[in-house]
């Protein structure tokens, strides 16, 4: 757990370096696709962020709230403020792999695939944290 507080806490770090230092607000808004955008977004209780099979743009961080993981109709994980999702279908290129819904008033970081690539080939940490998640999420699919 403790282990879990401190990536959460580097992950964080990471996105609030990413959006004042290495992409200013200004210049973010400036870029024209989504996939180089880092943007907010807000969703209520039940509501899906995107479903299993989605093409995939983004991968997302908490700010607020919870997410559940859903593999049909059951819930897989659920995810909290410093936790992140959507990084497997970016990584492998392919849709998603699982539906995400907010099980309660949710705010999300946004970021473009370009934006994750960029942020994880200059941060190692992050890069290594990302990975880690990949291994231990993979690992419980295929124990179900
Ligand atoms: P992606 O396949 O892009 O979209 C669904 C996301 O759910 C996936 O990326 C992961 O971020 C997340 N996910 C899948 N399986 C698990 C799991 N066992 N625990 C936590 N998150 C998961």
């Amino acid at each position: 757990a403790a282990k879990l507080a401190t990536w959460s806490k580097r992950v964080r770090v990471a996105i609030d370096w990413l959006l004042q230092a290495v992409f200013p607000r200004d210049l973010v808004h400036l870029k024209t696709t989504t996939t180089q955008r880092v943007s907010r977004a807000c969703y209520q209780p039940g509501e899906f962020v995107f479903r299993r099979g989605d093409p995939a743009t983004d991968f997302y961080v908490i700010e607020r709230g919870e997410v559940e993981i859903l593999d049909g109709d059951v819930v897989r994980a659920t995810l909290g403020p410093g936790d992140f999702f959507g990084e497997m279908a970016l990584l492998e290129s392919r849709p998603r792999g699982a539906s995400v819904r907010a099980r309660t008033v949710l705010e999300l970081d946004v970021v473009g695939r370009d934006v994750f690539t960029r942020m994880s080939s200059a941060l190692g940490p992050l890069r290594d944290l990302v990975a880690d998640a990949v291994r231990r999420r993979r690992i419980d699919v295929w124990n179900r």
